[in-house]
Formats: C-alpha cells, sequence, structure tokens
C-alpha cells in the first residue's frame, strides 16, 4: 500500500503503475522565541509564532479539565455546509473517509460501524450534527498521487469494495481539487512561521471558497516521532497543523498519536482559543479490545502478571511505524488503557512489525497471563484480524461531525467525553464501556445544550 514516509509497497499485486510515494518531511528551521503571551492568536493574524510560558502542568493540553460551555444553547441547526479538513489527505484513511462518504451519501452502502448513526443520535436526532452530505472535503498532503487514484488502489487491495473508486470520482476529484501542498517538504526553505501562515491561510481559502459554517482540522497523516526535546525550538509538522488550526479558527481533532496541540508552546493557546478539540490516536483495534478486557480483570479482581502484545501491518502506517520512534509514539497510547484501568501497568512488550506484504490488513496478538484464586495461572490469547482504514474511517467521520456539533453549539477546550474514541484521551473514563456512556451523555447534551 502506498502513501508513508518510508515506503516500500511491493506486494505483487500486479499494478503496472508506479505506486504514489511519500518523500521523507524536511525539519525546518528553529522558531524564535518571543516575549510570552497568555492570549490564543485569534483567527486571521499574521504575526510570528509566539512562546507561552512552559506550564508546570506535565498533562497534556487541559486534560483533566472539564468541558465548558460556552453558553446553553437548544436545538441549534448548522445553516451552512461543514469543511472536514484532513492533513494527510492523500493517505489510505483520509482516502477511506472520503471515498466512504460519497457511498454513504449515495445509498450505496449501510453507516456501518458509525456510532453517530446508531439510536443514540438518530432517536430522536442530534440537530447540530452535519449531515453527511453537507461534508466538504479538503486538506494537506505532501504526496501529489491524485485521489482517484489511491482509490483504485486501495480497491485493488480489496480496502475498498470493488467498482467504489468509479462510482464516486466526482466525489474523490472534488476533493482532491481541495488539497493544498503539505510540509516542511524536503528542500523546504520556509520557516516554522511561514508554514504555520501558509497553512492558515490555506484553511481560511477553503471556508471561504466553499461557503462553509466552520470547518474541523483533522491528523491523519504519518505518525511522526516524538519530539527528542519536548521543549525544543522546533516544532513537529503536526503541531505546526495544529497552530494554524488555531489560527483560523478551527475545531481540532488528532487521529494520530502525533504532538499536535500536545506541545508545551501551544497548550495554553488551546486552552484560551474558544475552540473544541480532541484526541490522541484513534482507538480502532487492539487498545480497542484491551479498553474492553483489561476492566474485566480488574473487576473480577483476578491478577493480571504480563500483558504481551504484538502487531503486524504494512501499507504507509507500517512503513512509518517501521520507524522504532514513531513505534514508540503509538505504544505509549496502547499501553496507557492497561495503567488507567488495572491500576497499574503489567509487565510485558508490545511490538509493531512492518509486513508490506499485509498492506492495510492488521494483525493484532495479544498474550495475558493473570492469576485465579489460590495463585491459579491462567492465559487469554487473543486475534485481531481487522482493516486499519475501514475500521478508522467511520470513527473519523464520527468525529468530525461530533466536534462540528461541538463547535455549533459552543463547547470549547477539550471534549473528554469523545475519549470512546481514542487510545490516550483528554480525560474522562478509560473502560470503553464507561466512555460508552459519557459520548451518550454528550449526545444529550449536543441536543439539549442541558447535560443528561
Ligand atoms: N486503524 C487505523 O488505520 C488507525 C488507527 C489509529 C491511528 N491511525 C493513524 O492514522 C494515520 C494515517 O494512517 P494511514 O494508514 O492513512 O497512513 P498513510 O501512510 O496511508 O497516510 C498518511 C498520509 O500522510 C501524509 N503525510 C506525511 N507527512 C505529512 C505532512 N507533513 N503533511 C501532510 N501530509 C503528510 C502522507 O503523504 C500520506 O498520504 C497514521 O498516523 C496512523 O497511525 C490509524
Amino acid at each position: 500500500m502506498a502513501g508513508g514516509p518510508t515506503t516500500d509497497t511491493a506486494d505483487g499485486s500486479g499494478r503496472t503503475e508506479p505506486i504514489c510515494r511519500t518523500e521523507p518531511t524536511r525539519r525546518a528551521e528553529p522558531i524564535r522565541r518571543a516575549e510570552p503571551t497568555r492570549r490564543a492568536e485569534p483567527a486571521g493574524r499574521t504575526e510570528p509564532i509566539r512562546r507561552t510560558e512552559p506550564t508546570r502542568r506535565t498533562e497534556p493540553a487541559g486534560r483533566t479539565e472539564p468541558t465548558r460551555r460556552a453558553a446553553p444553547t437548544r436545538r441549534i441547526e448548522p445553516t451552512r455546509r461543514t469543511g472536514v479538513w484532513l492533513i494527510g489527505a492523500r493517505g489510505s484513511v483520509a482516502t477511506t473517509v472520503i471515498a466512504g462518504c460519497a457511498a454513504l451519501t449515495a445509498g450505496l452502502h449501510r453507516p456501518t460501524g458509525m456510532v453517530t448513526e446508531s439510536a443514540p443520535f438518530t432517536d430522536p436526532p442530534v440537530p447540530a450534527l452535519p449531515a453527511l452530505s453537507a461534508l466538504v472535503f479538503g486538506g494537506h498532503d505532501t504526496l501529489s498521487c491524485p485521489l482517484p487514484k489511491r482509490a483504485e488502489e486501495l480497491a485493488a487491495d480489496g480496502v475498498l469494495p470493488y467498482g467504489l473508486p468509479q462510482a464516486v470520482h466526482a466525489e474523490l476529484t472534488a476533493a482532491d481539487a481541495a488539497i493544498r501542498p503539505g510540509g516542511p517538504q524536503p528542500g523546504d526553505t520556509r520557516t516554522d512561521t511561514e508554514l504555520i501562515g501558509a497553512f492558515a491561510a490555506d484553511l481560511r481559502a477553503f471556508g471561504r471558497d466553499h461557503d462553509l459554517g466552520r470547518t474541523v482540522v483533522i491528523n491523519v497523516a504519518s505518525t511522526e516521532p516524538a519530539p527528542a526535546d519536548p521543549h525544543g525550538e522546533r516544532l513537529p509538522a503536526s503541531s505546526l497543523y495544529a497552530y494554524a488550526a488555531l489560527r483560523a479558527g478551527c475545531p481540532y481533532l488528532n487521529f494520530t498519536p502525533s504532538t499536535g496541540l500536545h506541545h508545551p508552546l501551544l497548550q495554553e493557546m488551546a486552552t484560551v482559543s474558544g475552540l473544541p478539540y480532541a484526541g490522541r490516536d484513534g482507538k480502532t483495534g487492539q487498545t480497542l479490545l484491551r479498553s474492553v478486557l483489561a476492566p474485566m480483570f480488574a473487576q473480577r479482581a483476578l491478577a493480571v502478571r504480563a500483558w504481551s502484545g504484538t502487531n503486524l501491518l504494512g501499507g504507509g502506517d507500517g512503513a512509518a511505524l517501521a520507524d522504532p520512534g514513531a513505534a514508540a509514539a503509538k505504544n505509549a497510547g496502547k499501553a496507557r488503557v492497561l495503567a488507567d484501568t488495572l491500576g497499574e501497568l503489567p509487565a510485558g512488550d508490545l511490538h509493531i512489525d512492518n509486513v508490506p506484504a499485509l498492506g492495510d490488513w492488521k494483525t493484532a496478538w495479544d498474550h495475558i497471563a493473570f492469576d485465579g484464586f489460590l495463585g491459579s495461572r491462567m492465559t487469554l490469547q487473543t486475534t485481531w484480524q481487522g482493516c486499519d482504514s475501514a475500521l478508522a474511517a467511520p470513527l473519523v467521520l464520527d468525529l468530525a461531525r461530533l466536534l462540528a456539533a461541538a463547535h455549533t453549539v459552543g463547547l470549547s477546550g477539550p471534549q473528554p467525553a469523545l475519549g470512546f474514541y481514542f487510545k490516550d484521551p483528554d480525560g474522562g473514563p478509560a473502560a470503553l464501556a464507561d466512555q460508552y456512556t459519557a459520548l451518550v451523555e454528550y449526545a444529550e447534551l449536543l441536543r439539549t445544550g442541558t447535560p443528561s
């Protein structure tokens, strides 16, 4: 599967055309320090990046803060269309999101896997949720492969249904026309300040050109390693985009483990931005299962002695996660659910292996050693085999609609009720059942402006 920064995707699929490839991103120049500021920059400003004082908190932005509402609002319906701006817009997840939304809108497929299309959100409906037909897609990518071609590659690999790329060709072409060059590109001489300014300008132009009510920015780009120095001079690419989203007045979602808003330079700016945001790293497979099973062991008072895991995957994500730094960023989120639900992190390692032949199809194996009554030793093993992008796409569509609705009804700050969707959420409960309860309550908040 194509698309990752270190692609080597010869998979014997019989393709005759070259697969679109991503160039590795370049580290750009240091940000100049400026005086500390306590205010976020309003949308449309073009001043250089300002550094806030390093915060004393060790948690990511706003992790422990509750959802704050600007003003109770009842039954607000979005009147204009909603933009969905995908960072990594030509990747497997993004292409599946765009093609999938078009397929659902055309009535070609059922919305399987979309929680916002299930009873808590549809019966009665949540008026603030934008209709799937009201979503307009655009984004940034460092790759130039046209979306229809990416969709054909995904169909050839069995990720998208046969014939779907042709059926939704017009929608893919329209989204493709709204994708702007990302960065930093190899040889890019722009400073971080210039890159942020360019990305924010792209976002504003997208909203203007399509007469959008709001645009939700979603990071689905290749996972980057955690910065070596979290207080360093340079912003990682994911944080440049997150900064641009705040500057352009856009709600922000981080579906990857990359830094994004969780950078000390951005934390206070995010908190005072008046915008809703959520992350990090979509919970689609192994961690989804862990967030169900770990609470079971805790509730049955069984002693987990070791929890070990291995992931085999290919595609662009597999290639990106072959970098030990990127894999470490991913594994941190996967481990967090165990620590949060069991009270401490059990022994056991977690591995991610790149197997290009598997493409987007992931196998995740977990081995759980636990003690029962009188120290009796037992084992549970699970094997998850899933299509990564098919698992991720409905969640990305759910999150785009939910964060747009949150913005519509005046919610701001971290949205812990969206922890249901993330490995490394901004607070809230860690067990999936409790997270689902919080999400259903959130539906009521979005519906009526009043917590249930
Ligand atoms: N089930 C899932 O698929 C799942 C679950 C959780 C998280 N994620 C995360 O979602 C992300 C996307 O996964 P994917 O399978 O689509 O990967 P992919 O490799 O197919 O796509 C990533 C895209 O990001 C682009 N990109 C890289 N650097 C960029 C930059 N600086 N600016 C703009 N674009 C850039 C690449 O060109 C590529 O098109 C990964 O970070 C992955 O870890 C996926």
